[in-house]
């Protein structure tokens, strides 16, 4: 059995981000890009250990890692370069044995399968480092990976130190390794800075290591989308839009009609049940978890939320709100957070809900507010009803019972009760609450006069 540990280096400036978020802080597909890493990992291989190296922005990149179990961090002062990064890691690690994982925090599409037949073809052929290489069309700006005359590894050369000769080859270095923790300490204290960039590049590990005599390896697993890393915001678009691609078709695979995937954006660890239609310019978001048979969109974006079966939601919003069986929204609502909405309830047509409960067959049809509330079952809304929940300091809640009907042009002010079976005549102001079964009416009477100067 190997023990196997895992290292990811995040301590890079991103300089060519131009953002005062570190690098790995950006998001694909609505997750951090270490968290791809991070999660990656961690499916391809169970780990004793994993390490990530930070520095640019490390109290917010720590503060991210801490919600993973066995993450643990070292703090990489100066950003020397690769090689220096990941000796920053020799503390925790020096008393292991066993292969380590070296990732990027940047090259968030590296898929755990293609990590584990990495790891697992290091084991077999026994290397001291095996790097994860792939074959791109253009290799510009990427480590190239050298081979001699019988197409054995010799080194890996950095695009700013190549030849014009090294430079043609187009298989590169991901930035993925392999390591046996026996020999890596050594060799990388053996690296040296005198390159251009007077960096320690981990890369230059492979011919120290070949060199005194161990075994190296590149193995060529990875796609060229699989390996993009990145560096800019061009890079951040074209890694969202390969993912963006991926997930739609996991989705259609196993079941889900989407009728548009050029227009549908569905974040990674989205979850959506068998035969859901996704209709297009649709955004479903972070912990988003759909039912079966629903229909979502078109023009939607549902956010942390979570749907039962049979769900329509057309041209609405909803945001980190539970949404039951066979509800209809939209179109044009907008369910604000910590709403709930009970089984067979209808919201549309320019109604918001925010941070209320409504029961099981009621209906807020039209143009209604309903905020701070607990409504009950088989509540009718009429149109243009609105619970007054704020004096401009507080927020007061409304209590509308079951089988309550209120009128067009409600205003309910609460704090306030209104009992079971009321009705509530049209425009009506309510301030007081009202008993059970009862008819409340709250306006002016209307008076008729003679039109003058006609
Ligand atoms: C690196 C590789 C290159 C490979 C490419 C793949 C080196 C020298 N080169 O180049 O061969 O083709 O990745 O994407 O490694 N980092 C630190 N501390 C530092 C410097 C870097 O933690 O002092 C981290 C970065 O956060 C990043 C990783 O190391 O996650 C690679 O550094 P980066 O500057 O992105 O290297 P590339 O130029 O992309
Ligand atoms: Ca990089």
């Amino acid at each position: 059995m190997n023990t196997v540990f895992g290292v990811v280096l995040a301590a890079g400036q991103g300089t060519r981000m131009k953002s005062s978020l570190p690098k790995v802080l950006h998001k694909v597909c609505g997750k951090e890009l270490i968290s791809h890493v991070i999660d990656c990992v961690n499916a391809a291989a169970k780990l004793q250990k994993l390490i990530v190296v930070v520095g640019n922005g490390s109290e917010i990149v720590i503060k991210h890692i801490e919600k993973y179990g066995n993450t643990d961090y070292v703090f990489q002062e100066k950003r020397l370069g690769s090689a220096h990064a990941l000796l920053q890691a020799e503390e925790k690690l020096k008393n292991f044995d066993g292969q380590l994982i070296v990732m990027c925090g940047d090259t968030p599409l590296v898929k755990a399968r293609t990590i584990k037949e990495l790891l697992r073809w290091h084991i077999r052929m026994g290397n001291s480092a095996t790097v994860l290489s792939g074959r791109v069309k253009n290799p510009f700006g990427y480590g190239r990976i050298i081979r001699n005359a019988d197409g054995l590894f010799t080194e890996i050369v950095e695009e700013k130190s190549a030849t014009e000769e090294q430079k043609k080859t187009n298989e590169i270095n991901s930035g993925i390794y392999c390591f046996d923790l026996k020999v890596l300490w050594n060799a990388l204290k053996k690296v040296d800075n005198k390159n251009n960039k007077k960096e320690y590049y981990l890369t230059d590990v492979i011919s120290i290591l070949n060199g005194d005599g161990y075994k190296t390896g590149a193995v060529c697993l990875a796609n060229e989308e699989e390996i993009l890393g990145v560096n800019d915001r061009v890079q951040l678009a074209e890694a969202a839009a390969i993912m963006k691609r991926e997930i739609n078709i996991e989705h259609m695979i196993n079941g889900v009609t989407v009728v548009d995937p050029e227009s549908t954006y569905i974040d990674k660890d989205v979850i959506i049940g068998q035969d859901t239609i996704i209709k297009p310019n649709t955004h479903i978001e972070g912990k988003t978890k759909i039912g079966k048979n629903c229909v979502i969109g078109p023009d939607t974006t549902i956010t942390d939320s979570k749907t039962e079966d049979n769900v329509l939601i057309t041209c609405s919003y909803v945001e980190n709100s539970q949404i039951k069986k066979n509800v209809k929204i939209g179109p044009y609502a907008h369910i604000r957070p910590e709403s709930i909405l009970k089984e067979n309830v209808k919201v549309g047509n320019f109604s918001e809900v925010k941070k209320s409960v409504v029961g099981e067959g009621s209906k807020v049809n039209h143009l209604s507010y309903i905020g701070d509330a607990r409504v009950g079952k088989n509540v009718n809304i009429g149109a243009g009803t609105i619970t007054c929940n704020y004096d401009g300091k507080n927020k007061f809640k409304t209590v509308i019972n079951d089988e309550v009907f209120v009128g067009s042009n409600v205003n309910l002010v609460a704090p306030v009760t209104i009992g079971k079976k009321v009705l509530i005549a049209a425009g009506s102001t309510i301030t007081d609450d009202v008993l059970p079964n009862k008819l409340t009416i709250a306006r002016a009477r209307q008076i008729t006069k003679v039109r003058k100067n006609k």
